[in-house]
């Protein structure tokens, strides 16, 4: 045997799926989802795509901008629509070459004049907005239509329709291996930030600023004119040698639409301009997230503050990660006095996912107010924007 030292080889081990999965709600909530860009489906083009459970081709026709979503594969015998071609504003099945409309009906049947046009085949409601396509899920198992209701819209911001704010970017930031879930719990988790978010990185990566730390005041609000939506707020300040730097002060408000499927951090820079940042999760699988983010501005904001802020609130969503990839979901969490509004944020979220079972949460150990009452007061004073 050698005498020389040996290299550990040791690796940490992954947390195991299924002990994690056992513990999760629905892993595919209702709501709108983002699916791709709307320059990368052109006129006339099909893509495939997995994602929330289903098999789906999406498709845009050869004559118009409009944009259809159906099951992949094709109710006749089974063949993967994603080999067909558009024809006009339909797709072509590329076995028999059956060709369905948006809504997911056969409109001809080539060797047969017998279609049978009562029978649909599950289509998806869709929407194409500010250069993003959207989906709506439902997550009971009833089977969908392209026309269907929806019970909110996808998110339009008016300074984009109006031409106020200007695009300025888009990032794929590829899978994170978590439930959906986690991204939502995390803006009610005012204790983490402390723990979390302190240490101020360079703008797009995990590496630290020496001697610069962040302090988060964080607070939650539940508008009720728009119920489907959540507000988390947060002010935040750059501090040096534990000093806070008081001209750093900024105030950041993000807007969850559904269950973090889509969620719009809005950055108020003093006597600049504004920020809108779109973040967007889509479940490909139970405890696997595509992530992508979007952004608009004022032009008055110059490209490279624009960069700084994305970056820097893109630094601090990856100090997450770790957590998500290997945590649980706890269904009775027990909760301190001054954890955030958890459980009113579970109240809210509930109505994305029908499964799941009324929260509860065993009462905090030393008497007096509820963990909620006092992170809902916590909130004044720092929602103005
Ligand atoms: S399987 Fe699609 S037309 Fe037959
Ligand atoms: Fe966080």
């Amino acid at each position: 045997m050698g005498s020389g030292t040996r290299r550990s080889t040791h690796r940490e081990q992954p947390t195991s799926d299924d002990a994690r999965l056992a513990s999760y709600p629905h892993p595919y909530p209702d709501g709108w989802y983002r699916l791709m860009t709307s320059k990368s489906l052109r006129r006339g083009q099909v893509r495939y795509l997995e994602c929330l459970g289903r098999a789906l081709v999406v498709w845009r026709g050869e004559d118009s901008d409009e944009v259809h979503a159906m099951q992949a594969f094709c109710p006749h015998l089974g063949a993967n629509l994603r080999h067909g071609r558009v024809r006009e504003d339909r797709i072509e099945c590329p076995f028999h070459n059956w060709q369905f409309t948006g809504d997911g009906r056969p409109a001809c049947v080539p060797y047969s004049d017998t279609a049978p046009t009562r029978v649909a085949a599950e289509s998806f409601p869709v929407r194409d907005v500010h250069g993003q396509i959207f989906m709506y899920h439902r997550s009971d198992g009833a089977r969908q239509q392209a026309g269907d209701e929806v019970p909110y819209p996808v998110p339009r911001l008016r300074e984009v329709d109006d031409g106020r704010f200007v695009f300025r970017g888009h990032y794929d930031a590829g899978r994170v291996h978590m439930h959906i879930i986690e991204f939502v719990e995390n803006a009610a988790d005012f204790a983490h930030f402390l723990y979390i978010h302190e240490q101020m990185n360079v703008p797009w990566t995990g590496i630290p600023v020496p001697g610069i730390k962040l302090e988060h005041t964080p607070g939650v609000e539940f508008p009720e004119d728009r119920p489907w939506t959540m507000n988390f707020l947060d002010e935040a300040v750059l501090k040096f040698r534990d000093r806070p730097l008081e001209r750093t002060r900024t105030k950041a408000r993000a807007t969850f639409t559904g269950a973090a499927s889509i969620v719009n951090f809005r950055f108020f820079i003093p006597d600049t301009g504004e920020i809108d940042l779109c973040q967007t999760h889509l479940p490909v699988g139970p405890l696997e997230q595509q992530v992508d983010f979007h952004w608009f501005a004022d032009r008055s904001v110059p490209r490279l503050l624009v960069w700084y802020v994305v970056g820097s609130w893109i630094s601090q969503w990856r100090h997450d990660i770790q957590i998500w990839e290997n945590k649980a979901y706890i269904e009775h969490p027990t909760l301190c006095r001054d954890d955030g509004p958890v459980v009113r944020m579970r109240r809210w979220y509930r109505q994305f996912f029908p499964d799941l079972q009324p929260p509860a949460a065993k009462p905090p150990e030393a008497p007096g107010e509820a963990p909620d009452e006092r992170a809902e007061r916590r909130l004044v004073g720092v929602a103005s924007n």
